[in-house]
């Protein structure tokens, strides 16, 4: 059992990001509900808690409040912007309500001796973000920072080991901030850094073996990074017991089938199966064009089509997904908690429950950027670690209206042409454009323009090109992608594939409009 830091999540925009702060100083953290038990941290046995920031007042009706018995756990607390009021609240301390908002950097200066500014300057720049604000500290504390604005910058409790800090230490913009948190873990909780992808691919394999036994476990590949690390994790651990199933739904961009079989049968030796499913998949879709009618038909094809393989299989008693911990964190539903407003809809759901199986998700403790490190481990090429999103109905969603294997197959040559010319393109430090955006994918508009080739009048079908910037998905922005790559893109889509005799660039954001056009 790795040693853990716990984060009470107290609805802060921040929370995840502290959590992986303290991952990228190789200790392993959890977030954990605001309110949950004393004795359940305990049982986990963590060896030091934090308690994030969040929206509230600590004198609202509503506002979310901790076990006060995870005071008495004898772990180190670190209180972090709403962290520290709380403790003010909770150990007798005052908090001023509404006192006036500070927000955006601010420098403090360190006066007093303290173990979490152990080899730090005495001043430097911090991002503060707060409304009330701590008025006088709870008995036993003492302060040991300050800022323009605040006597209580930092304060701390030397012999229950109890700190606070009014600023985020997490927050890029302040200076020193990993610092402050490497000193807390390693200096104050005693954590040895010594979680690593190594050790946890040791502990999963382990831990996969054990609830397994001897039982079988399917899993549906997508060729995407998820599912496939989740795959190769699991094989490691259990090798044949597990079958991976590919729906080949007709909606696949090309070459995709092939190099999916390829990888994972030819060079991990899986047994993985290829439900060849194009017909099923688009006579189902045929004449529709309304998008929501054509995902949820793609969604119940595919739960039939992948139910049906693995009646083929014999008996399963496992159900793997490559369900990752921003998808099972629990967004704490707290008064102007933006982040409680941020849901994923794109988890397709339906499967698990419709067949009976009990659940393996290997990946729900990971984070993005630890997936594709655990990918990197297990002997994943590049190609499908740093692999774009792709949507879960493919193609469906950049074909406009109906679906016809014609339009297809004019989008699938024309989006591996931007492919390949995104993967070709680097920028001044050597990064291919297709790592440095988002996302980048065509669009087939199923309507026809004039054009003039060669001598001859052409009347033939619109390609958009959609290249996006993004962080999450939530928000996104077109890319500024060089004018030469676009016009390069544009100009062999126009002369290789028939059909197309005109390339448009969407220049729209999210929002608005968002990413895939339908
Ligand atoms: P939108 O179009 O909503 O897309 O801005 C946001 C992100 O989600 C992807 N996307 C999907 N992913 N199943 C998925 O697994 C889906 O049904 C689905 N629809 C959109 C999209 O590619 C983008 O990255």
């Amino acid at each position: 059992m790795p040693q853990i830091i716990a984060v009470l999540d107290f609805g802060s925009q921040y929370t995840q990001v502290i959590a992986r702060r303290i991952r990228e100083c190789n200790v392993y953290s959890r977030i954990y509900h605001y309110a949950t038990p004393a004795a359940t941290l305990k049982a986990d046995g963590v060896c030091g808690l934090i308690l994030s920031g969040g929206p509230s007042s600590v004198y609202s009706p509503k506002a979310p409040l901790p076990d006060k018995a995870v005071f008495d756990l004898d772990v180190p607390v670190l209180g972090i912007c709403f962290g520290i009021q709380l403790m003010g609240h909770l150990l007798g301390g005052e908090v001023a309500h509404g006192a006036r908002r500070e927000y955006g950097l601010g420098r403090i200066e360190i006066f007093g001796e303290s173990p979490l500014f152990s080899g730090l300057p005495s001043s430097f720049k911090v991002w503060n973000s707060h409304g009330d604000k701590l008025l006088k500290l709870p008995a036993g504390y003492r302060t040991v920072a300050r800022t323009e604005n605040s006597e209580f910058a930092a304060i701390e409790d030397d012999s229950r080991r109890f700190y606070g800090l009014q600023f985020h230490p997490e927050v890029f913009h302040t200076e020193h901030g990993v610092e402050i948190i490497k000193n807390y873990l390693y200096g104050i909780c005693g954590c040895t850094g010594d979680w690593s992808m190594a050790g946890y691919i040791e502990s999963s394999v382990a831990a996969i073996r054990e609830k397994v036994g001897k039982s079988h476990v399917i899993l549906g590949l997508s060729g995407g990074v998820d599912s496939s690390v989740a795959a190769a994790l699991i094989h490691r651990a259990i090798g044949d017991q597990l079958t991976c199933v590919f729906v080949d739904n007709g909606l696949c961009r090309k070459n995709e089938v092939a190099a999916v079989e390829k990888l994972f049968k030819d060079n991990f030796h899986m047994d993985l199966r290829t439900a060849h499913a194009a017909d099923t998949f688009l006579t189902a879709l045929a004449g529709v064009t309304e998008p929501e009618k054509k995902r949820k038909i793609i969604g119940k094809t595919f739960i039939d089509v992948f139910d049906s393989e693995v009646q083929k299989i014999g008996p399963v008693d496992f159900l793997a997904q490559g369900t990752l911990y921003p998808d099972v964190i629990e967004s704490v539903p707290i008064e102007n908690n933006p982040a409680s407003l941020i849901k994923s809809h794109h988890n397709v759901g339906g499967l698990p429950a419709k067949m009976k199986l009990k659940l393996l998700e290997p990946l729900r403790e990971l984070f993005k950027d630890e997936v594709r490190r655990l990918g990197h481990e297990l002997g994943l090429p590049d190609s499908v670690i740093w692999r774009q999103p792709f949507p879960g109905p493919g193609l469906a969603v950049r074909c406009i209206g109906e679906i016809k294997k014609e339009y297809l197959d004019i989008l699938r040559e024309a989006d591996a042409i931007l492919l390949e010319e995104m993967k070709a393109a680097t920028d001044e430090n050597g990064v291919s454009w297709y790592r440095k955006v988002w996302q980048s994918f065509c669009v087939f508009l199923p309507l026809r323009s004039v054009g003039v080739m060669g001598d001859e009048r052409t009347y033939d079908y619109v390609i958009a090109l959609r290249i996006v910037e993004s962080v999450d998905a939530m928000t996104a922005d077109w890319a500024r992608v060089p004018h030469e790559l676009l016009a390069k893109v544009s100009s062999r889509i126009i002369n290789e594939v028939k059909g197309v005799n005109r390339v448009c660039f969407d220049i729209s954001s999210k929002p608005p409009a968002t990413i895939e056009w339908e």
